[in-house]
């Protein structure tokens, strides 16, 4: 494919402002012909949308990693089924309560209860947690994060007070999909259920890792065109990163300026979702959340886990915040997010476009 000049690039970018889609063709050559210039130029576009919907708010998630335990094995993923090295833990539920507790005094007023795929936690288990939550914390959002699940759990969930949900593609490219995950799961079902959640009503976040093994610009394209197509409130995309004890130990990590680009152009195809800047991108760049709530992010995902199973919920290497460090992400957040010009702020900080119970 030919190299696009510069001028053409930019139309581009004027293009997806205007009309929030581009062709596979026209999102691979941006993607391939990108420099820091064109970047730039992205970005001031991006944050000027994002201030358009959101002003200077960042909202905040508070994340509670409830359990490494995964009936799962995808090849990127350190809490993987076949990681025998990772020391599992599971929460109570009185251990999630306190957490809400701590996280509710310190000016979180979303809990995004995220975990491995764990059928210890049945249910009924997690019904009673949600409800118990939501009893007790009822100016609170309640995200869950925690996989596959049949259509007539995630509406129970729901029912129960769920308010949102979190299950990322990781790729829309069918192939790519077998390359990362064993034969077991398949992109036809990871639709599925993001369509199942769509229907029930949760305000749904989907999203995919930057830079995972073989991946390609036409995959990414692919995968900006499946966000289009499936219109989520939330994107969540973080670079990938090795974990040691996984078949990927020696694959290459995704970079900071490659996710930063995309998340430019998300804000441009989707105005008003829920960016966050992860902590994949805080991991690979020490200034990874702040150059991203620069690229157009509003959302950053403190962890509200204990202290003493931060550094056990390890999907990658050298994570942040799991050591002394992070004891307290709250005041760390702020400082980062005001050193920026921006404010966190305390809110459930819907999407502006809402789910059916929020418009
Ligand atoms: N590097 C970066 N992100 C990862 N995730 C899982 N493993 C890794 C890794 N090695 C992401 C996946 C998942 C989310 C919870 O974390 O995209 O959906
Ligand atoms: Fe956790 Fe900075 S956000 S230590």
């Amino acid at each position: 494919m030919m190299k696009q000049t510069m001028e053409q690039s930019k139309q581009l970018i004027d293009q997806l402002e205007e009309t929030h889609v581009l062709s596979k063709e026209a999102f691979i050559s941006l993607i391939n012909s990108r420099t820091p210039e064109l970047s730039d130029y992205l970005f001031e576009k991006s944050r000027r949308i994002r201030q358009e919907h959101y002003g200077n708010d960042v909202y905040l998630r508070g994340l509670i990693e409830f359990t490494n335990y995964c009936k799962n094995d995808c090849l990127y993923c350190g809490i993987r089924r076949s990681n025998k090295n990772a020391s599992r833990y599971r929460l109570t539920k009185e251990q999630i309560l306190s957490c809400c507790d701590e996280g509710y005094s310190l000016g979180f007023r979303t809990f995004v209860l995220q975990g491995g795929e764990d059928s210890h936690y049945s249910d009924e288990m997690l019904l009673d947690l949600i409800r118990e939550i939501k009893t007790c914390y009822p100016d609170c959002a309640l995200t869950l994060s925690i996989g596959e699940r049949s259509y007539a759990s995630y509406k129970a969930f729901y029912e129960a007070g769920a308010d949102r949900y979190l299950l990322r593609h990781e790729t829309a490219d069918p192939v790519h999909y077998s390359k990362l995950h064993p034969p077991s799961l398949t992109l036809e079902t990871r639709k599925k259920c993001l369509m199942d959640l769509k229907n029930i009503g949760y305000q749904v976040g989907s999203g995919f890792m930057v830079g995972s093994p073989g991946q390609t610009s036409a995959q990414l394209a692919e995968d900006l065109l499946f966000l289009h197509e499936l219109q989520p409130q939330m994107v969540g995309i973080g670079p990938f990163i090795a974990h040691h004890d996984t078949p990927f130990a020696l694959e290459e990590s995704g970079t900071a300026e490659l996710t930063l680009f995309l998340l430019g152009l998300i804000r441009l195809m989707l105005p008003t979702a829920l960016l966050p800047a992860t902590t994949a991108l805080g991991t690979i760049d020490p200034l990874g959340r702040e150059k991203g709530i620069l690229a157009g992010a509003n959302v950053v995902m403190p962890n509200l886990s204990p202290r003493e199973v931060r550094d056990k919920y390890l999907l990658y290497d050298n994570k942040i915040c799991t050591g002394d460090e992070a004891a307290e992400c709250r005041q760390c957040i702020d400082g980062r997010i005001s050193s920026i010009g921006y404010q966190v702020v305390v809110d459930r900080g819907d999407s502006k476009l809402g789910g059916k119970k929020n418009v």
